[in-house]
């Protein structure tokens, strides 16, 4: 039994030629939806008043706790046309689940998979006009949830809002897919062993905004933050994750071991990689394995992976004193190659052999 939702239609949805002129060239996270969801839940009812409504601004007390004391997760994930017209989103209950332990650490309350998928389907079949129907555009789906509770103290809050918008989506990094370049934050870090690292609440991506401005001071697009403890082994990207591609076809991942976010197209492309043929090792890595072997030419390829940027080849790495070049600045074979296989997956042009894909409309 999933929760019940009320609905409440927009009176007011964007004409269609609006809408259509915004979808010829979305960008990123510029532009919602005509709706929104939104449940609520407190100490005493639990998770109740479920509503579809108007995409609209939340009014909030200048005393929410969430202003205060940052008790806020988000999720993100892609819905995108199929050839035969339906709506399939990827992978969504791994999104609920990753943001039910998000919630256990930011001692908010577990929302239920199914409520979770009921109303980011329920939202996306009812905005499916804004579902983007050419190219590798998407609709970018963000539920988050935050503590709503009117009240200073530092303290779990009595009362918390979830929510879910939607906003169509072009490519992640402006200008498309190319090798990107990366800021090495050697003052900065991003997660400690007992912190937040692994949980996708808001105060990691605060905590990360001085290195990223950081990396665009020296022309770079992102940031790659070192462990906590010793300064050494290379953790993820501000935003997305990392593998490394060795002469012998070998890939290389960190280990998600409380720090790292587990990302979900990281964990897909460990099971397509395999499938491709790759060996790929889960461990450490640290920066001078990877500068020495970009160096040696032990390392031919870096990538970066995640919902919004897909696979992104990594061209450069920055630092306070240096920089070093990885292949010769354009997309490498094997970023392609997976980059290829998970998008063939996502927008429907080949089977979906692992149940990867859940039809929403
Ligand atoms: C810090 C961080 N690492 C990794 C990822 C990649 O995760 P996913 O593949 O689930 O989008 C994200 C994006 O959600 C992220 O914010």
């Amino acid at each position: 039994m999933t929760i019940e939702f009320s609905r409440e239609l927009n009176p007011h949805p964007l004409p269609e030629d609006q809408r259509a002129r915004l979808l010829a060239d979305p960008g990123f996270g510029r532009v919602f939806t005509d709706h929104m969801v939104t449940i609520t839940w407190t100490a005493e009812r639990g998770w109740h008043d479920a509503r579809l409504r108007p995409y609209q601004p939340l009014v909030l007390d200048p005393a929410t706790a969430v202003f205060h004391y940052g008790q806020a997760i988000f999720e993100g994930f892609k819905a995108y046309a199929q050839p035969d017209g339906s709506i399939k989103t990827f992978r969504p209950e791994a999104n609920a689940a990753r943001m039910q332990k998000s919630a256990e650490r930011m001692a908010l309350p577990p929302l239920p998979t199914a409520d979770f998928l009921a109303a980011c389907d329920l939202l996306i079949s009812t905005d499916r006009a804004w579902v983007p129907r050419d190219g590798e555009k998407t609709l970018y789906v963000r539920p988050f949830m935050m503590a709503t509770e009117v009240f200073l103290g530092v303290r779990p809050a009595n009362h918390v809002t979830f929510a879910v918008i939607a906003s169509p989506a072009a490519s992640y990094f402006s200008g498309g897919l190319h090798p990107v370049s990366i800021w090495l934050s050697q003052e900065y870090t991003r997660a400690a062993p007992g912190g937040t690292g692994a949980a996708k609440c808001s105060g990691n991506y605060a905590a990360s905004l001085i290195a990223q401005r950081q990396a665009a001071e020296h022309g770079c697009e992102q940031v790659v933050f070192l462990d906590a403890v010793e300064r050494r082994w290379v953790e993820e990207l501000g935003g997305m994750n990392i593998y490394f591609v060795f002469d012998d076809g070998t890939l290389v991942t960190p280990p998600t071991s409380g720090t790292i976010l587990e990302g979900v197209t990281r964990d897909a492309i460990l099971t397509l990689a395999t499938e491709h043929g790759h060996r790929v090792d889960v461990r450490p890595i640290d920066i001078d394995e990877w500068r020495s072997g970009v160096a040696s030419g032990r390392i031919t390829e870096v990538f970066a992976c995640g919902t919004a940027a897909v696979v992104t080849p990594i061209g450069r790495l920055v630092w306070d004193g240096g920089q070093l070049s990885i292949g010769d600045g354009t997309t490498g074979k094997v970023a392609q190659e997976l980059r290829d296989a998970l998008l063939a997956i996502q927008h429907g042009h080949v089977p979906d052999t692992h149940g990867w894909m859940h039809t929403v409309c």
